[in-house]
């Protein structure tokens, strides 16, 4: 693997390093399969995240390692929702989880869990401005009153 990104930046491009900027940024509007493996996508973008290695560490739609969270719907409410749940799932952090908190680990044991499945889906659609502002305090309140 080549070391730093600058020298990914002068040997793939800049104009390419956007275009995986926006390809990142486009994880967060697709819908996040349940499976590990995304949709297809565009052989294009894949090469782009081959071409900067990020596939040496991550998973993107099926292709490259395990290492590192996997990229696939990257910052979706899907996403949001199950590295809350549990950033020790392999596609999250895994064994590496140095900190963060699993909120809802016993999804068949509600009372050993920090946050509820309902609770989670309401951060998660706060996080990417799904929740009109009225509504978001709203739902702050009666977070709060729990
Ligand atoms: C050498 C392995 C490696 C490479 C190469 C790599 N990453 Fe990562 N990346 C990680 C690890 C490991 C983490 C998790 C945080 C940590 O442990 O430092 C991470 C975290 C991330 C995160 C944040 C994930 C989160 O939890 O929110 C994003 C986004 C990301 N990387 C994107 C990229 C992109 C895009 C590339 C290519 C330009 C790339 N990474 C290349 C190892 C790598």
């Amino acid at each position: 693997m080549r070391g730093n990104l600058r020298e990914l930046i002068d040997d793939v491009g800049q104009e390419e390093l956007d275009k995986l900027i926006d390809a990142l940024a486009a994880e967060a509007k697709r819908p996040m399969p349940a499976g590990q493996d995304g949709p297809k996508i565009a052989e294009e973008v894949l090469t782009l995240f081959e071409d900067f290695t990020c596939t040496d560490c991550h998973r993107f739609h099926g292709q490259g390692e395990t290492s590192a969270p996997d990229l696939t719907g990257y910052g979706s409410r899907a996403w949001l929702v199950g590295i809350i749940t549990d950033p020790t799932q392999p596609r999250f952090y895994g064994k590496q989880n140095d900190g963060m908190p699993s909120y809802r680990m016993f999804p068949d044991k509600p009372e050993k869990n920090l946050l509820g499945e309902a609770e989670i889906e309401l951060v998660a659609r706060w996080i990417v401005g799904e929740l009109p502002v009225a509504k978001r305090t709203a739902a702050a309140r009666e977070l709060k009153a729990d």
